[in-house]
Order: C-alpha cells, then structure tokens, then sequence
C-alpha cells in the first residue's frame, strides 16, 4: 500500500490550493450573501483544465486519474463548495457518462466543449416526486419516429442555469419500471425547455440550483445515450463516480474547517493565553484531524479502485456516508472553536457548517448510501 501521491497529483494539489486562493477566496462570502453563481471562476477553472479532468485528451480532457481529480475537488472545497460542486458535476455526472457511453458523434459535438470547460453540463435526475426514489420517474419520453417529446419537471439541479448541456433522464416505457428509463442529451435554449425558480438554499448559495420544465420538446434520436431503457442503469452507475466527488467535497469542507480552527486557535486569546493552549481546544483539534483523515482514506481508496477498474459503488457510497458526516461534525466543532466569531461570516466556518449540510443529500442522502452498501453485504 502507498500512501505518496505522485508527482503530478502534488502539481495539481498545489495548483489547485493557489486557485482557491487567489481566485476563490477573495469574495467568497460575497457570493454566498448574494448567491451569486461563480461564473469567472468555473470559467477559469475550465481554462486550467479541471472541468474534464479525466477525460481522455482527445476530447480536451486533462487524461488523469481520479485521485488526481478528487485531490482538485479536496482542495477547491476547503475555500468554496459552491465553485467545487459545478466542477464535480461537469466531471463526474457529465463527462464520465459522455465519454463511457455517448456515440462518437456526441463525444464530438458535447463532451469535446464540456471538457474543456467551454460550456458547463448539468444531470437532471431528480423529480419533484422522485428524489431518493429515482425509479419513480415522472418525465417521459415519447418515441416519435426520428425523435422523442420530452414531458415533465426535474428539481434541484446543480448548474441549473449556468449550464447549455443537461443530461436528461426519463421514463420510455412505463409498464417496465426502471427498464422503460432513458437518458437523453438535451440542450438549453431548444423550445419548451424552460429554466425554473431558483432555489433560495440553506448553504451552496452561489451555486445555481434550479428545476427545469420540459413541454413538448423535441429531442432527436441520436441525442439518446445508450440504449432505450438504459438509462436507470446509467444514472446509477454515473452516481457511483459522482458520490467519490461529493464525498472528496465533504472531505475538503471539513480540511478547511480544521486549518480555519488551527489558524484562529494560534491566534485568539482566553485566560491569558491563545485559546490553543487550552486542552479542551486542543482535543477538539485532535478528534476533527483524525476523523478527516479516516474519511481522506476512504475518499481515496474509492478513487483508487475507480482508477484500477475495480468495482467501486460499495466504496465510493462509504466514502460519501463517512465524509460527508465528518463534514458535518468538524464544521459543527470549528464554530464552537471560534466561539462568537464562528457564528458571524467573516470567519467562514458558519458557511463552512451550511455548506457541509448538502453533502449528506445530494447524489444520494446518508440513508441512500446505507441502502447501497447493505445491499452489497447482503448481496
Ligand atoms: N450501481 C449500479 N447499478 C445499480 C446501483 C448502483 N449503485 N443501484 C441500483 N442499481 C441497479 C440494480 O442492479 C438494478 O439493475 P437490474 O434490474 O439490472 O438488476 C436496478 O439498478 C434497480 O435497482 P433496485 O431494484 O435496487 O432499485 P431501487 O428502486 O430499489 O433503488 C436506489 C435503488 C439505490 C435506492 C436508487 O434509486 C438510488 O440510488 N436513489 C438515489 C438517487 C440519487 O442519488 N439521487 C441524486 C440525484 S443527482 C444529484 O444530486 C446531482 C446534483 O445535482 C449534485
């Protein structure tokens, strides 16, 4: 077992660590008061190229690992969820699924430009009526000859507004439950296709969630990915790689939480001397480090049997259970630390613990990822 990283996912550790920075840092917190979607930022994140990491460079991606990948989300994370969210759900629900199961004429025309982050995707799943229950799809498809029509609302998706390429799932064929489901490319701007409200979130604020309606739009044939009904499986195993980049997410809240802590405990004084040197901080200080790196751990042993083409749901559904409650709870200590400080903004901690929240809901809640490692057990 080795624990090193290599010399190119140090390079993209220190990179991306300059990027947020530089680039995230400064008006963070502004962004979030006015939930304000960081379009400059996941621009110039795609000029660097971390909005398609994995892909293979001939269609613009970066052609790394996914080590390399959650390595980038880990560090972007500490500073600004809301920016890492939009570049995880490019690589991972948009550009993985493309590049694994699109035609060559879609890799051509759709990922070649996500890639290389020149337009952002979205993956629209989720139903006002089908969140946890994803086979409960609403939205239909209706084969009519050389196209489909599209019908029905999705809810709560990433990159809602800020994207010009959204994945769509929908039901083909009632009558065969999660059989009768496919998946469609779809693109902004096509008639009948309108964006919805935007939702007023407790934390993510600058990342743009949306729901989406679809009234009769008229989706080609050569849009469908894979095969009619398809498409559960396809959203599934795209989740399988998408909760590794939530889960590095909550590992990158909760890393930023500890070096906020670290920073304001060396600084602060309480009783004559910085509030470091108090055991009671001190152990909180232990127990948020040791926690982060059991989660770090399991964030990148599934990153490691994605890369080794080993089986990975069971794991990456670990990783994101156990990272993103970590999350929760050293976001949680790292308020307590600060103190009244860590209930106003300027500290970003209170983000960090908003933030945190989402990690246990998206791509699946906490219970969704018990079901899918039981399930494993059991099998
Ligand atoms: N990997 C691969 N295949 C899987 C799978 C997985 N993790 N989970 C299920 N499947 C397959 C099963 O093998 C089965 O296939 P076969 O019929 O060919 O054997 C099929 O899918 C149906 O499986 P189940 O009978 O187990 O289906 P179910 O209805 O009992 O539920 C579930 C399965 C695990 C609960 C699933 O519905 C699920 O994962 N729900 C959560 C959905 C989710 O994560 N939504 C998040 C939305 S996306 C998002 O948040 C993005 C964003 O914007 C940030």
């Amino acid at each position: 077992m080795n624990f090193e990283l290599s010399e190119e996912q140090l390079a993209v550790q220190a990179a991306a660590r300059e990027f947020a920075q530089i680039e995230l840092l400064p008006g963070v917190i502004e962004r979030d008061n006015e939930q304000k979607f960081p379009a400059e930022q996941v621009k110039k994140l795609g000029e660097l190229g971390f909005m398609g990491m994995m892909v293979d460079p001939k269609y613009n991606g970066g052609g790394m690992d996914t080590l390399s990948y959650v390595i980038a989300i880990e560090e972007l994370s500490k500073i600004d969820a809301s920016a890492s969210v939009s570049m995880s759900v490019n690589n991972s629900l948009v550009c993985w699924g493309l590049e694994k199961y699109g035609t060559e004429e879609q890799k051509q025309k759709y990922l070649t430009k996500l890639a290389a982050g020149e337009v952002i995707g979205a993956f629209c799943l989720s139903e006002p009526e089908a969140g946890s229950d994803a086979t409960s799809q609403k939205t239909t498809a209706e084969d009519k000859g050389d196209h489909y029509i599209l019908n029905g609302t999705k809810n709560w998706i990433t990159n809602g507004n800020s994207a010009s390429v959204y994945l769509v799932i929908a039901q083909t064929d009632a009558s065969k439950g999660h059989k009768g489901i496919s998946a469609f490319i779809v693109e902004k701007g096509w008639e009948g296709f309108v964006i919805g409200k935007k939702e007023d979130k407790m934390g993510i604020r600058g990342s743009d969630t949306h729901s989406l309606m679809f009234t009769d739009v008229k989706v080609p044939k050569e849009n469908r990915i894979g095969a009619e009904g398809f498409g559960f499986t396809f959203a599934m195993e795209t989740l399988n790689g998408g909760r590794i980049g939530i889960a590095a997410q909550a590992l990158g809240i909760a890393a930023g939480a500890l070096e906020a802590s670290i920073k304001y405990a060396k600084e602060r004084k309480a009783f004559g001397v910085e509030i470091a040197k108090h055991q009671a901080i001190q152990f909180k200080l232990a127990d948020m480090a040791t926690e982060i790196e059991a989660a770090r751990l399991l964030v990148y042993k599934s990153a490691a049997l994605k890369d080794a083409g080993q089986d990975y749901a069971h794991a990456s559904a670990m990783a994101k259970l156990y990272a993103s409650e970590v999350a929760m709870k050293v976001t949680t200590e790292a308020v307590q630390v600060h103190g009244g400080y860590g209930y106003v903004k300027e500290y970003h901690v209170e983000r960090m613990m908003r933030d945190a929240k989402i990690t246990q809901i998206y791509e699946g809640t906490s219970e969704i990822q018990k079901i899918v490692i039981s399930r494993g057990l059991l099998r």
